[in-house]
Formats: structure tokens, sequence, C-alpha cells
């Protein structure tokens, strides 16, 4: 028997539909803008830095010089890890994958905080700060593990992209490649309500706490489809080897229906104003690198010529933020494996500016379903069942 007639429309992935009115980023997918709190991506990947960043979307406006030294003091003691997480990464690392270890190391800072379960504004924004710093210092030593190498204590005279780098490499970095990573910071640091976002937000809406948000957050960026993104684009690019193989992989992929990791997007329906200024770096690094990031680089511009040619115009499918990423990470000294949890560093300030906002008109987010299936079935005892 049929249970119901007469179909809602149904928005597929949600798709167009809004969940809520906010002040912190807008996407503007059909001129390719972005803006973080009103200030173009543009300026701030020109003129900010990661931590003004966090500060900018946490808080709403730009800091006077005291407002961020108090802002980034903060940040700074916030970055060391309790030993038991340290011990966790230790205990999961090289067993699950780099992105469960990082969920699961931070979902347990809760452990470590008295007020997890305080739900003032005053105690959110100190849970955020503790959880963009902790979460750099927390994927840094998965990395350092992962290499087989001790944990490091976090260096408070190196700002956020130095220290994750010193975190993980063990060197203080050049100072050109840590400002590549602060910039990479910036561009992913927040894009209104992504998937991850959303989950972080139906999480949050229940009145769980911000850790519990987050852990949601973390378990969403993971997939390809989203943070995933950057990983699997340079696992194509590792798998195409030859720069002179580039047209016809790509070629190949697409008649065999496949998706090219790091384009198209859901919002954006021509270039992504972040991978314009990604791309932009890599024709830098282009001319002074060799081997492997040599290869990624040229790779990655002749597939970009070819898909804006085959999908861009004729389907406004164009590379995303996700797309030059791996090649520029390489470059830095990044491992592949730490890519989508370094997306996680990056977007912490955009997941808890979002849940605060959320949380001052809080409303349950729960959707609905067209149930399509039987009702009033005859329930036969398992005896009788054949
Ligand atoms: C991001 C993404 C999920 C958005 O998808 P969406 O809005 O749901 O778009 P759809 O999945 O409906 O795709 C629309 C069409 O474009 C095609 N398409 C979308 N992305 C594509 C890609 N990366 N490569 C090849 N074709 C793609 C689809 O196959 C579909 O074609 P069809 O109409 O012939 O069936 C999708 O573009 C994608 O899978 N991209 C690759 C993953 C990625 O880079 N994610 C990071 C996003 S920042």
């Amino acid at each position: 028997m049929e249970a119901n007639s007469g179909e809602p429309k149904i928005e597929l992935g949600l798709e167009g539909v809004y969940i809520s009115k906010s002040s912190i980023c807008k996407v503007d997918g059909v001129n390719g803008k972005l803006y973080y709190r009103g200030y173009p991506i543009e300026a701030l990947a020109k003129n900010s830095s990661f931590e003004e960043t966090c500060y900018l979307l946490l808080n709403g406006h730009l800091p006077t010089l005291d407002q961020f030294e108090e802002f980034n003091s903060k940040l700074k003691a916030e970055r060391e890890l309790p030993e038991f997480i340290v011990d966790m990464i230790r205990e999961l690392v090289n067993k699950a994958d780099t992105m469960d270890v990082a969920r699961c190391a931070i979902s347990a800072l809760s452990a470590y905080d008295k007020e997890a379960y305080d739900d003032s504004d005053d105690a959110n924004l100190r849970k955020s700060i503790k959880l963009i710093a902790k979460t750099a210092s927390i994927v840094a030593t998965i990395g350092r593990l992962m290499m087989g190498k001790e944990p490091l204590k976090p260096d408070i005279s190196l700002n956020h992209s130095a220290n994750f780098m010193y975190m993980l490499n063990g060197e203080k970095p050049n100072a050109d490649k840590s400002k590549m990573l602060d910039l990479m910071l910036i561009l992913h640091a927040e894009h209104s309500s992504n998937a991850s976002t959303f989950s972080t937000m139906v999480t949050g809406s229940t009145l769980a706490d911000m850790y519990a948000a987050v852990t949601s957050g973390i378990g969403t960026l993971k997939g390809p489809l989203h943070g995933g993104a950057d990983q699997a684009a340079l696992k194509m690019m590792k798998n195409i080897g030859n720069p002179d193989n580039t047209e016809k992989y790509i070629e190949e992929a697409l008649a065999g229906k496949k998706r090219i990791m790091g384009f198209g997007h859901r919002v954006y329906k021509t270039y992504d104003p972040r991978a314009k200024i990604i791309k932009a770096e890599l024709l830098e690094i282009q001319g002074n690198s060799v081997g492997d990031v040599k290869n990624y680089t040229t790779i990655a511009l002749r597939a970009e010529k070819m898909m804006i040619e085959k999908l861009g115009n004729t389907k406004g499918i164009w590379p995303n933020v996700d797309f030059f990423s791996g090649p520029v990470y390489t470059y830095i000294g990044i491992p592949m494996e730490l890519f989508t949890p370094l997306f996680a560093v990056s977007r912490m300030p955009g997941w808890c500016a979002h849940m605060m906002e959320y949380w001052q008109n809080n409303r349950l987010l729960r959707p609905l379903e067209y149930y399509v299936g039987n009702i009033d079935l005859e329930y036969t005892p398992i005896r009788y069942r054949k």
C-alpha cells in the first residue's frame, strides 16, 4: 500500500535552500567573488595573516593593534597539547586515516576544558581560540608521529603557520614557505554554509557543545566531494606521472564519466576566486622547482587548460580551491596525508564563528523526508515467515 500521494518538491542535496541569515561570509558564485565579514578575499590574501583573519571571523571586525596582540597571545598560550592527546595520537596514527585520528583527538579536547559545556558567549569564544590553536598542534603531531619522529612542543616565538611547520618538520621554516602556508590557511578559513559548516551547525543546533559541533564538521570535511578533494587531486597528478600524459588521462577520465577532483562547485559556476590566488602561487613555484613539484605544477596547469576548454564555458565546471592546493602544499613540505587535516586547521575559525552566530538565534535544524515506503503491513511472527 502506498503511504502518501501528492509529492512535495524535494531540493536534492538541499541545493538552493537557505538555512539562515549570516554576516560572516558572502559567496558570489555568479561573479566569482568571496568576502569574509565584507572584506574581499583578495585583500585579506594580500594584507592579512591567518591570526588576524581568525579574529575577524570570530569578532566581526578587524582588530586594533592591542586587540590583535591580546588575541595572538591567547592563541599562542593554547598551542600546547595535554599529554593524553599526544598519547592518543601515538596509539591511533598509522592505524587509522589521518582525518580519523584528527577527529578523535580534537573531539577528546573537551575532556581537558573545564568550560566545555558552558554555553556563554565568552566561554564559546575561549573554546574557539583553544580549538584553533590546538587543532594545528594536533595535525602537526599526527604528521610527526606518522613519519616515525617524536612530537615537538610548540614554539611561541613563531606565528601560527611557522609554528605548525616547525612542529611538523623540526626546523624553523623558510619565511617564504611559511608565508605561503599562512595564505593557504586564510583562503580555506571560511566558506559560508558548505557541507562541513552545515553539519557543524546541525549538531550545534541541538544545543550540543562546540566540541561536539566541530567534530561533526571534521567528519563531513573528510569526503572527496568536500575537503578530501585536495588529496584526491594530487593522487590524480601522481597517477598521471609524466606531464605529457595529462591530456590523454583527462580525456579518458571524462569519457569514462569520472569526476576530476578539484573541479566544479555547488555555488561557483565560474572560476573560484581562491583557486585564482593559489594558481598565481603555483606559477611562481613552477619557475623555481624541480622533481615531483615541477611535474605536479606542470600537470596541474595543463589539466586546468584542458578542463576549462572542455567543461568551463560549456558546463560551468572550473577549478575550485582544492585543485592547485596539492602541488603548493608539496612545495611547502606537507605530506599528502595531512592535506585534509590541514583543511580542518584552517576551517576551524569558520566553523566556530558560524556556531557562535547561529546560537544567537538558535533553531533546531530538522528537515523532512518524503516517505515512499509501505505502511500498515501485517506483522508475521518469525516462526511463520518464509
Ligand atoms: C563539488 C561538486 C560535488 C558539486 O557538484 P554539484 O553541484 O552537485 O554538481 P553535479 O554533481 O550535479 O554535477 C553537474 C554536472 O557536472 C559534472 N561534474 C561536476 N563536477 C565535475 C568534475 N569535477 N569533473 C567532471 N564532471 C563534473 C557532473 O558529472 C554533472 O554532469 P551531468 O549533468 O552530465 O550529469 C562536484 O562538482 C564534484 O564532484 N567535484 C569534484 C570534487 C571536488 O572538487 N570537491 C571540492 C569542492 S570545493
